[in-house]
């Protein structure tokens, strides 16, 4: 293992983790709301960027996917930064791409709290966040301050940038409700994620029908008239047949990729000592989620030419490269950040620029 990297490990699981996890009575919203806010007062001196990325930062292999050159394979996951404060942060943590959002068109609250539990034995998350966000203006003004732009190198890496419904939009309207956010967002999103597949929002999974995800990838396509790539978000709840449907719908409307998966409603996989906190409502991610992640990603990457970005349990350099393995164009992180640190995403390079 490389010395470097073997001392961020350490120093996140030893020192770091332990303040974190032990910080504000143990509330993990709290701890992360505190993180995001240092990340971005940080991130916006280019010293301490120049200095992090030295330290914890680490390359990793190019690769091109839907016509974006990504620095590497392993980005973050959306829901960690939601309105874009720290937009600056990841690529010295890291991180190859990063997904900011989901914002909606309209600014909400998110169900009431707590809404996030840790699952320690598990190493897992419930969370029903429900898209709580400033809204898709906010992010815009956010990006527009930090100059970061489509195509710019403002934040070092590519961004995508993930929509969803808001929610108080009744389904029916849910397409003029994600075309507000679109056109918001484009100048800033190398990409775009499509959120269908968010268990916390009522009514937002049945979205990935076939007919309903055609009629809403279908306007959205012809919104982004080719300045962004658009990849849809997908739970991994669905059957075969269901999954079959979503492809369909992505390669009719002309999406450029999927991306798999997002929480799952099943509570599979965990530890006994955590079976009180598995019955919160909510989205499980994480370790119990690695096997499924897996399945639905090779499931997809037999069935369709898309690129598929691999997201959901990855710990581990080996569930990355399980994911890789499986056909998966780039990766994404959330839980095995908040379990592992930024050694994780170091180690995935590390991997990807071995087998580059
Ligand atoms: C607290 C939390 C908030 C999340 N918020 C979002 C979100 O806003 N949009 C989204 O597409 N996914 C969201 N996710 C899902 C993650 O992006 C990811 O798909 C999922 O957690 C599986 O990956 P993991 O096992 O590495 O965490 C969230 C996950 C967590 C734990």
């Amino acid at each position: 293992m490389n010395p470097r990297v073997g001392l961020v490990d350490a120093g996140y699981r030893a020192i770091l983790r332990p303040l974190l996890f032990g910080s504000y009575h143990g509330d993990p919203e709290a701890v992360h709301e505190a993180m995001i806010a240092n990340l971005a007062r940080f991130s916006r001196s280019p010293g301490v960027v120049a200095a992090t990325r030295l330290l914890a930062g680490s390359r990793g292999a190019p690769v091109t996917v839907a016509g974006i050159p990504f620095p590497g394979r392993v980005g973050l996951a959306a829901g960690m930064d939601k309105d874009g404060r720290a937009a600056l942060a990841w690529q010295a943590l890291g991180f190859g791409f990063a997904e900011l959002g989901t914002v909606t068109a309209q600014a909400q609250p998110g169900n009431d709290k707590p809404r996030v539990f840790r699952l320690r034995r598990s190493g897992a998350l419930v969370n029903r966040m429900g898209f709580n966000n400033a809204g898709a203006a906010r992010l815009h003004h956010e990006l527009s301050l930090l100059g970061v732009y489509r195509g710019g190198d403002g934040a070092g890496i590519p961004i995508g940038i993930s929509i969803g419904k808001t929610k108080v939009v009744p389904v029916q309207d849910a397409v003029d409700d994600y075309l507000t956010s679109l056109s918001v967002v484009l100048p800033h999103a190398d990409y775009v994620a499509v959120n269908v597949s968010s268990p916390n929002t009522p009514g937002l999974r049945s979205l990935q029908d076939g007919g309903a995800l055609v009629e809403l990838l279908t306007a959205l396509v012809a919104r982004a008239a080719g300045r962004a790539p658009l990849f849809v978000k997908i739970a991994p709840d669905l059957t075969d047949p269901q999954l079959d449907e979503v492809v369909g719908a992505a390669v009719d409307a002309g999406a450029a990729g999927l991306i798999a998966t997002n929480t799952t409603l099943a509570r599979d996989g965990v530890d006994p000592a955590d079976l009180v906190l598995a019955e919160q409502a909510g989205g499980l991610s994480g370790a119990p989620l690695t096997r499924r992640a897996r399945e639905v990603v090779g499931y997809l990457t037999r069935h369709v030419d898309l690129p598929v970005i691999g997201a959901g349990g990855i710990m581990t350099s080996a569930d990355a490269e399980a994911m890789f393995d499986l056909g998966a164009a780039l990766v994404q992180l959330y839980t095995g950040f908040v379990y592992s640190g930024p050694a994780l995403a170091a180690r995935i390079n590390a991997l990807t620029r071995r087998t580059a």
